[in-house]
């Protein structure tokens, strides 16, 4: 009896221990931070506390194993002790930091104790490399209700077989529908599924407004899914949500105005802070954009949307106004959003209207304000299907299909966006954005002409003035001899 108990005991222990749920996360070494112990986070859950017995294999520049983690106690049953919410619920979220190595591809073995848990080839971002890839998607979640998101797994599931390296996944905010709900439990089914390709690829999120759980203050979410905060920003109140890192040529920003936008900031305290760390930040990317020259921002929350039922639709412009300034300010490239479920491309607008930029063909170049896109269309079985709306001035291009976006930095002067269509890996939509530097280099045509002239007339005069004086010279000659010959 007592036997049979006790080895009830070991085995519930070990299946308390058993890790669910890995998931890969850029580190500070990416942020202005450039901490080179903090490259990439291997984090995961576990149900018991289960003290020293994970370690991470790493074969990078070297090979070496790394035996100390971060453990992270979450109460949930705590967080909402005495309030309606109904939650018991309570986890351990441990987390590796893999520091920098020069190899941009690496192998990490997760395991508990001999066991292995999970085994992948991983693409590690150089701050120093030539093409970058990324790929944008929102708006999913993993109930299997009316399977919406199902293509976006199977499409994962290829580019994992098939060996095709991301740089990092950028999650345009809104997932599991909701995080909290069923005790938790969305969250976690959801934590677990995504682990199919958040193993394999660094997962950087924006908040959505699902992702707020019951007292909106996104406890699940930003537990379990880290984000780049610097310490500096990093203060008591929740919606202090802004973050940027670097890879290769693009400086990645995110911001979450979820406060703003449904006019929950009355005295815009929040607005003003992130106004300030948006411009704090982006004065600083300016100054690296020889090296760093594209500045993609990536949020939830659409400037310019088609659904205007939705009051964001109608006035986010007004709502984010000021953000809208700096982004035309700084001369941000690209802003991608989620929230509409569906894809959108939009021409460069500003405040409801219209700016200059040239396009040729699907080049867009010289853009007073940045290119938005919306890519919300991951697979959501909340709402409606992915649908598509009457077009407004600022349209593009609208496509209903599930789909995620992808972006490959080329060089810097050259950036591709292509949204794919994940049920038929096709791609559905496809646009360049070239920086010309056409103003230089019309300055530095004109200024070579204006030289050229310039050195012409310098060259003509200075023989005008030696033949005139050797013509004068010779006469006066002439003339001396003359008057010689007459004396
Ligand atoms: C890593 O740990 C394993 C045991 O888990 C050991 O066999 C291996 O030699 C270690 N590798 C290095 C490079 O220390
Ligand atoms: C979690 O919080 C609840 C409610 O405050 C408490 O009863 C419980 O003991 C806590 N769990 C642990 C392991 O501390
Ligand atoms: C969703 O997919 C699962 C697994 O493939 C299947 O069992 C289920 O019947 C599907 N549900 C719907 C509504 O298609
Ligand atoms: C935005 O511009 C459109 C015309 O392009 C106009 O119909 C609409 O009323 C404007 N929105 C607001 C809120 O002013
Ligand atoms: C940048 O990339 C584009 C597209 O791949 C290519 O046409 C162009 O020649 C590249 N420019 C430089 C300077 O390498």
């Amino acid at each position: 009896m007592f036997i049979i108990m006790f080895l009830f005991l070991i085995e519930s222990i070990q299946e308390y221990c058993e890790p669910y749920g890995v998931r890969l996360f850029l580190g500070h070494y990416y942020t202005n931070l450039k901490i080179e112990t903090d490259a990439l986070r291997i984090v995961f859950n576990t149900k018991n506390q289960c003290n020293k017995q994970f370690q991470v294999f790493i074969k990078g520049d070297q090979e070496f194993n790394i035996t100390t983690y971060k453990t992270k106690f979450l109460n949930m049953t705590d967080i909402y002790v005495g309030t309606k919410a109904n939650i018991e619920y309570e986890t351990y979220i441990h987390t590796f930091q893999i520091p920098i190595q020069q190899t941009s591809r690496i192998l990490y073995a997760l395991k508990n104790n001999d066991k292995l848990i999970k085994e992948a080839q991983v693409k590690l971002p150089q701050l120093q490399q030539d093409t970058t890839k990324v790929l944008f998607f929102g708006d999913m979640d993993s109930r299997w209700l009316f399977n919406r998101s199902k293509q976006t797994f199977d499409w994962f599931e290829e580019q994992i077989n098939q060996n095709i390296e991301y740089d990092s996944l950028l999650f345009t905010g809104d997932m599991a529908y909701d995080l909290e709900s069923d005790n938790c439990e969305r969250g976690e089914l959801w934590i677990s599924r995504i682990s199919l390709f958040t193993s394999q690829y660094p997962f950087m999120i924006s908040p959505g407004n699902h992702d707020g759980g019951f007292d909106y203050k996104q406890t699940f979410l930003r537990e379990h899914f880290q984000m780049l905060y610097l310490t500096e920003y990093d203060t008591q109140n929740y919606q202090n949500d802004f973050y940027s890192f670097n890879i290769g040529m693009v400086h990645f920003i995110q911001y979450d105005p979820v406060m703003i936008v449904y006019k929950a900031d009355p005295n815009n305290y929040i607005k003003n802070r992130l106004l300030s760390q948006f411009r704090n930040d982006l004065s600083k990317a300016v100054q690296n954009r020889e090296e760093v020259p594209w500045i993609v921002v990536f949020t939830h929350y659409p400037i310019y949307c088609n659904f205007m039922d939705d009051d964001q639709c109608v006035n986010n412009f007004k709502y984010l106004a000021e953000f809208e300034k700096l982004f035309q300010e700084f001369h941000v490239d690209l802003y991608v959003s989620g929230h509409q479920h569906n894809y959108q491309r939009n021409q460069p607008y500003y405040q409801n209207h219209s700016v200059s930029y040239q396009i040729d063909g699907n080049i867009y170049y010289n853009y007073e304000s940045p290119i938005t896109i919306i890519e919300g269309a991951g697979g959501a079985d909340y709402g409606p299907e992915i649908m598509i709306y009457n077009d407004q001035p600022y349209t593009a291009k609208q496509l209903a299909q599930n789909g995620v976006g992808l972006l490959q930095v080329m060089n810097k002067t050259h950036l591709q966006f292509q949204h794919i269509r994940v049920s038929t890996n096709q791609v559905m939509d496809e646009i360049w954005i070239m920086k010309t530097y056409d103003k230089e280099k019309d300055n530095s045509f004109e200024y070579w002409i204006i030289t050229i002239i310039i050195c012409a007339i310098v060259i003509v005069l200075a023989l005008f003035i030696f033949i005139f004086v050797k013509y004068k010279g010779r006469k006066s000659k002439t003339y001396q001899k003359a008057m010689d010959n007459l004396v």
